[in-house]
């Protein structure tokens, strides 16, 4: 029996290694949207179709978001029975999701932790209301009131468009490059002003430095108008119905256009990676020459 157990196991350990770093070193892979692949693409069930017609006047923010517990975003006058819509398809996408990353690198397991999910309504290429909020702009992933204390941010999207209109993308230099033109611009943090901003609630657990700079580069990014002009970069166009993952702390992205898109954001310790040198927190601290998180 031993025997038996041992040959068996090293390959698929080895064929999830393989995509882990597969996914670790490119950023960005996306899922085969054939019937028969291992995870069949996700589609919308039942009454979940009619949520593609809600207006964006039902929205309060740029789309619906669920994190376990409450439907956030959606307008004062939006029914109960479109919030509990919402919930039962994100809780089914978020589930649908982790079996897609597993597929690509089944060695995260459990060390994979669900973080919000969002229905995104409106179109990418609308205007936001400040340029920070700006995701049309090239920027990695920081949040400013939940820092991810050097965890990986790992986020599946899908393109429900029910019309057959791509999402467009843009994805942009290496996140060391990127790293390293933005790096000498960002403010440190000052002594006590995590703590601070944990004491006033900003945010809701100790922004470490690695979260501090993070943030600095997202924000840098996108208030440069010039890189934002001249940055050299990948167009990508996603088809309706087909979904992919993505390492949004690393792989520097734009959102141009397309509206109607569910995404799930996964949380994953450095730990956890096949290659944790590969991790933005990794990145930083080299450059930096000292512990960030
Ligand atoms: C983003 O993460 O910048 C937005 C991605 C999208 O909505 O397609
Ligand atoms: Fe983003």
């Amino acid at each position: 029996m031993a025997t038996r157990a041992t040959a068996l196991r090293p390959e698929p350990a080895l064929a999830g290694d393989a995509g882990a770093r597969r996914l670790e070193s490119e950023g960005l892979v996306r899922l085969p949207v054939s019937a028969s692949a291992p995870v069949p693409p996700f589609v919308l069930q039942g009454d979940e179709a009619a949520l593609l017609s809600l207006d964006s006047a039902s929205l309060r923010a740029k789309s619906a978001s669920y994190d376990g517990h409450a439907v956030r975003g959606l307008a004062a006058n939006a029914s109960g029975e479109t919030a509990r819509t919402i919930e039962v398809l994100l809780s089914r996408f978020g589930a649908w999701a982790r079996e897609a990353v597993l597929a690509v690198a089944p060695g995260y397991g459990e060390a994979l932790t669900r973080g919000r999910s969002s229905l995104r309504l409106r179109d990418a290429a609308e205007a936001p209301l400040s340029p920070l909020k700006d995701d049309r702009r090239l920027h990695v992933d920081a949040f400013a009131s939940q820092p991810t204390g050097g965890r990986r941010i790992l986020r599946v999207f899908s393109n429900i468009n029910p019309s057959g209109e791509p999402r467009l993308w843009r994805t942009g230099e290496a996140f060391e490059d990127h790293a390293r033109r933005f790096l000498p611009r960002v403010r440190w943090p000052l002594p006590g002003e995590a703590r601070l901003l944990r004491a006033l609630r900003i945010t809701r657990s100790r922004r470490t430095p690695y979260d501090a700079l993070m943030l600095g580069l997202h924000d840098a990014a996108k208030t440069d108008a010039v890189y934002q002009r001249h940055a050299t970069g990948t167009d990508l166009a996603f088809a309706a119905g087909e979904s992919w993952i993505v390492f949004t702390d690393s792989v520097v992205h734009a959102a141009l256009k397309g509206r109607f898109a569910l995404e799930q954001t996964f949380y994953l310790p450095v730990a956890a990676m096949a290659e944790p040198e590969r991790a933005p927190l990794r990145v930083l601290e080299r450059l930096a020459g000292r512990p960030l998180a």
